[in-house]
């Protein structure tokens, strides 16, 4: 939710440190703060709101020193105010911190007790209190950090320099990731290798429970107990990727129209177009032997997931358990240990969703990711992973992960399938081709809907209420087409089984709140006119987003309809994903929303 940065160096840090934040921003946004060391002293500036209010603030008054840290917020406690931003100042010791302590109410207490005298909201000041009281109790700084690391409990990384010395910065990790990023003559701490990118692709991650004392020739880290530990140097691949807008207004722009070649990359990791065939799959999954599966995430990689239900179900006849993470984990559901867990996250990071993998790694089942960020815990913690290529996605809505989470779902399903003798080569071959011709469907349906995008936007902009409705795997993308809609312009929306309608939504239907129906010619068709004609009866306003056959057959009065090409269904999910992605963005666009970072949400949600 936070992202932090620290650098001990050779020359002055604070214009570096606001570079990398940047590079954090997704993580969060309501306030930032920076701090070095001056003269034996701790020095300071903080703003409220986005990054450019600290530049300003820096640009008015510069800050020295060639040590420091320095922190992007999304509130968990305490408002988004400055005097609440990090880094936060306690005699002499400044910490920054991502994630929550969950003991900070009681320690609180115990200090204010002791004398303490807190001067914000926030669960990090009693972190900062703490290691001011063991200074003072006379213990060394080595020392004191330790014993604060004993007493705290909760999801944190922490970043923590003392006045009274300039040549170290330590770090702690307990859940939200930490990375230390090797120099010449300096060294780096991040939230994330994207974050260090700019200054070495020399990465060490630290794992749950390690803490490091970081100086200008390299790291020391440690265990919970003290003793030394070793992490590996990786060389980090996020500095390849260049992470800017192009020509394009907003990375979520950019990224909706990167899908073609981002699918592109997917596909070549999965499938061998030559032979229309799914690569054997790599790592510890079997698919051909496991009993059922068990899938789990947040938000758009859960609704991905939910598509990926339905094609495990019917190509691989292999039942399937889902359920969001923050639910999966507390329904204690009868797990075997001969299955295997699906964890799908663009971030890799996501706390519920890491939170749900150690609860079934603890059952006993085999663990797959399907992540975007190969370097990250989720993968870390798995027994196989399942890259989906997409790129550095920075837009908080996801769009690229999500047409690439749900390509490498669908390779799955089908070597699955392949696997268990529920598909013969046949009926690999041709679904393998429909996947093959995406790139080339998705680029022409690019070039061609926006005009009418652009034009239904501008009348959704004006509405409240929204309603989405699809059946088979268009209903998770209904989902998701209200989830794309509330996320980045702020409109309520709900994405519903078609279905369902008659089962209570019906009673909202009047002129006033569209009817999004996603609605190609397959199998569904008919029932979803049916739904289409309950709709209209009422008064209702349809949206139409279907196929030629689709648009000939209904013959209902529409707001518009959207024409999208005939396509088969394996692919439909991906190719429908984006008249819903561009109507979205073009909403808030018109609404004057800020679409890459909307109000109050963060691109990795790292705290439960
Ligand atoms: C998607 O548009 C949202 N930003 C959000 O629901 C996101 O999908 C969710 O937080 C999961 O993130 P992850 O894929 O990084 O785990």
């Amino acid at each position: 939710m936070c992202g932090i940065v620290g650098i001990v160096g050779n020359q002055p840090v604070a214009g570096r440190l606001v570079d990398a934040l940047k590079r954090l921003e997704y993580r969060g946004y309501d306030s930032a703060g920076v701090a070095t060391i001056v003269d034996g002293a701790l020095a300071r500036r903080r703003a409220e709101g986005k990054l450019f209010n600290l530049e300003k603030r820096l640009a008015e008054e510069p800050l020295a020193g060639t040590i420091g840290i320095a922190h992007t917020r999304w509130a968990t406690h305490g408002a988004p105010t400055e005097g609440n931003a990090h880094p936060h100042f306690v005699d002499g010791v400044a910490v920054v911190h991502n994630g929550i302590i969950e003991n900070f109410s009681e320690l609180k207490d115990e200090l204010i007790a002791d004398g303490a005298t807190f001067s914000t909201q926030t669960d990090t000041e009693v972190v900062a209190q703490l290691l001011a009281k063991y200074r003072r109790d006379g213990l060394g700084r080595r020392e004191a950090m330790h014993a604060m690391l004993r007493r705290v409990t909760g999801a944190y990384a922490l970043a923590v320099i003392f006045a009274d010395d300039p040549s170290t910065i330590m770090a702690a990790r307990s859940g939200p990731p930490l990375a230390i990023g090797h120099g010449h003559g300096e060294m780096f701490l991040g939230s994330d290798a994207i974050a260090l990118a700019p200054f070495t692709n020399e990465i060490s991650y630290l794992v749950d429970g390690d803490w490091a004392i970081l100086g200008r020739d390299g790291a020391h880290i440690f265990d919970m107990d003290g003793n030394r530990v070793e992490r590996p140097k990786q060389v980090s691949s996020a500095a390849a990727y260049l992470i800017d807008k192009g020509n394009h207004r907003h990375f979520m722009e950019k990224e909706i129209h990167e899908q073609p070649e981002a699918i592109s990359h997917a596909l070549g990791h999965y499938v061998d177009f030559l032979e229309h065939a799914v690569r054997p799959v790599a790592g510890g999954i079997d698919f051909a032997k496991v009993p059922s599966l068990a899938i789990s995430a947040c938000g758009t990689a859960y609704l991905a997931g939910l598509v990926g239900k339905y094609w495990f179900e019917r190509y691989a006849r292999l039942p399937v358990e889902i359920d969001v993470a923050s639910e999966f984990r507390y329904r204690e559901i009868p797990l075997n240990p001969e299955s295997a867990a699906l964890f799908i996250s663009q971030s890799g990071e996501t706390a519920d969703t890491l939170a749900s993998l150690r609860y079934c790694k603890e059952h006993g089942l085999k663990i797959g990711a399907v992540v975007n960020t190969r370097e990250s815990s989720i993968a870390r913690e798995s027994d196989a992973v399942f890259p989906i290529l997409a790129g550095p996605e920075i837009g908080v809505a996801s769009t690229k992960a999500f047409t690439c989470q749900l390509t490498v779902l669908a390779a799955l399903a089908i070597g699955a399938g392949k696997a268990r003798g529920t598909l013969t080569a046949a009926d690999e071959k041709a679904l393998v081709r429909h996947l093959a011709e995406m790139p080339r469907v998705m680029a022409g349906v690019l070039n061609t809907i926006q005009p009418s995008i652009e034009q239904l936007a501008r009348d959704l902009s004006k509405c409240k209420d929204v309603l989405y409705l699809g059946r088979g795997t268009s209903y998770p993308l209904a989902m998701e087409g209200a989830l794309k809609l509330k996320e980045i312009s702020y409109i309520h929306a709900e994405g519903y089984a078609a279905g369902e309608l008659k089962h209570g939504p019906i009673a909202l239907i009047d002129e006033n709140m569209p009817v999004i129906v996603i609605a190609p010619h397959d199998r569904f068709f008919e029932k979803t006119v049916s739904n289409m004609q309950e709709v209209a009866a009422r008064g209702g306003r349809i949206i139409f987003i279907t196929d030629a056959k689709g648009a000939a057959a209904s013959k209902l009065e529409t707001m518009a309809t959207i024409v999208l090409p005939d396509v088969d269904e394996v692919i439909a999910p991906m190719i429908y994903s984006l008249p819903i992605q561009l109507l979205a963005y073009h909403t808030a666009v018109f609404m004057g929303t800020d679409v890459d970072q909307p109000r109050n949400l963060a691109k990795s949600v790292t705290v439960e």
